[in-house]
């Protein structure tokens, strides 16, 4: 059977019996967890709730790929939930944060950017989610509705959103520890984080989709990320059900 690359990356990156890599954790070149850019305006976010929301078997249950939005603006409050329920900080151990979606070695390689189209309260523009204040740092003002779903692959309900997640990887985070394995582990982080995404969406009463069909490099280039050792993964598009 010809091979292609994602079969020999699958191949090649098996853990097998024995033959486990060698080698030593280099704690010198063990990359920083946050990225941060401190020039940026911050904008605090509501503190996120513990409490609430529709239970949880009939969120599982309503959980559905929602590709119509309403035109209600999300609100500020909702926002901040999906931004902690995705990513937050749900414990402190010692100096050390753990955060709501699990992730391979805790060493945590994804940033989470948002596109704002359509926020109560919030300017339109692209922002990047500093974890430990809960802040969202602007990047740069804007209506991105039309260029965040052309970067989707001109998916066009995208721009009727009222946000949308995109989610970036730091590749070396994880390739310190786990070398060439890490790209597994990174794709697998994402879903993790994504999957809260969306049940906290349902449990909030909002629609959400998942969008893995992106132009890479159009994505990358919106963040000014290099697509080299930062890169777009995942994103999804959260927004009102339609009334
Ligand atoms: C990895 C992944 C990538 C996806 N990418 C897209 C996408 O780009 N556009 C889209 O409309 N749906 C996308 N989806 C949603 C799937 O089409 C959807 O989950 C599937 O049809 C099942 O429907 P449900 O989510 O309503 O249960 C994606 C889902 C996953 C898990």
């Amino acid at each position: 059977m010809d091979q292609g690359i994602g079969d020999r990356f699958q191949q090649e990156t098996k853990y097998q019996r024995g033959k486990l890599p060698a080698g030593h954790l280099d704690w010198s070149k063990k990359p920083d967890r946050y990225k941060v850019y401190p020039r940026a305006k911050k904008i605090k976010l509501e503190p996120p709730q513990r409490e609430g929301g529709t239970p949880f078997w009939k969120t599982i249950e309503r959980r559905r790929s929602c590709r119509a939005f309403g035109e209600r603006p999300l609100s500020r409050e909702a926002l901040s939930q999906l931004l902690w329920a995705s990513q937050g900080v749900t414990k402190t151990d010692k100096d050390f944060e753990l955060r709501a979606a699990p992730s391979a070695g805790a060493l945590y390689p994804i940033e989470t950017y948002l596109a704002a189209l359509n926020v109560d309260g919030i300017e339109p523009g692209l922002y990047h989610y500093d974890v430990r204040p809960h802040e969202l740092e602007l990047l740069k003002p804007g209506d991105f509705r039309e260029s965040a779903a052309c970067a989707a692959l001109d998916q066009d309900f995208m721009a009727e959103a009222g946000a949308v997640f995109i989610w970036a990887a730091m590749f070396e985070r994880t390739k310190w520890k786990y070398k060439q394995r890490a790209y597994r582990y990174i794709y697998l982080d994402t879903g993790q984080i994504a999957q809260n995404l969306a049940l906290a969406a349902v449990s909030l009463g909002l629609g959400s989709c998942q969008i893995g069909a992106l132009y890479d490099d159009e994505v990358n280039a919106l963040l000014d990320i290099d697509g080299d050792e930062e890169s777009v993964v995942y994103m999804t598009a959260v927004g009102m059900l339609q009334e």
